[in-house]
């Protein structure tokens, strides 16, 4: 309901920006907004992004050992990848729930690259791609009612974001 929601009442909060951040909090208020839809269900919306993700961009299947060599059918039945699914959108969470607190936001998305760069997934697939393929994610499973353009819009802002600090932990002493 975020856009018709927002349409009528608006999201509320200033439009300052946090000088950290570079958002505003109008902006985090949408991003809480949107993500509450998603991280009530990280089971369900979790695995999805992963599908998406092995159809688009299909050399990322080559890094999970265990999910490798199942087919799509396989994989939708797939314990690891609710698993895994989950855990990436509490990750996520996480990060939304820590858009107050810049310094912790900084730390748990530089851990993620980090993390990332030891299991040798390349700097480069935090990128325009997967950031695309995110916002797709985000308004199949919100629908457009929920996901309009305001919405897309600072998710767009905020992935940027999001990826530059996890790629800036990339060979980070
Ligand atoms: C912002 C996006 C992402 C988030 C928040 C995220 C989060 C996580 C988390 C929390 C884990 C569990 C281990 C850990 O603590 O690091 C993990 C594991 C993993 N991630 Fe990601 N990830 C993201 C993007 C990606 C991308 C683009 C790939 C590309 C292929 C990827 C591949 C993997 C792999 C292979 C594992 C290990 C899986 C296993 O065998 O358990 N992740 N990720």
């Amino acid at each position: 309901m975020g856009a018709i929601w927002s349409m009528f009442f608006g999201y509320g909060g200033s439009d300052t920006v946090d000088e950290k951040t570079g958002l505003t909090e109008r902006e985090k208020n949408i991003l809480r907004y949107t993500w509450k839809g998603i991280s009530t269900k990280p089971r369900e919306y979790g695995p999805e992004l992963f599908l998406q993700l092995f159809t688009k961009i299909p050399e990322t299947k080559k890094y999970f050992r265990s999910l490798k060599d199942k087919s799509n059918e396989e994989l939708r039945k797939s314990f690891v990848l609710r698993a895994h699914g989950a855990t990436v959108v509490n990750s996520l969470t996480s990060v939304v729930e820590s858009l107050d607190d810049a310094d912790c936001l900084v730390s748990l998305l530089k851990k993620i690259g980090t993390n990332h760069q030891k299991i040798g997934i390349p700097v480069a697939l935090f990128g325009p791609e997967f950031c695309e393929l995110i916002l797709s994610w985000l308004e199949n499973s919100l629908g457009s009612s929920r996901f309009g353009p305001t919405e897309r819009a600072t998710w767009d802002k905020a992935l940027s974001v999001i990826m530059s600090v996890i790629k800036s932990a990339y060979d980070e002493k």
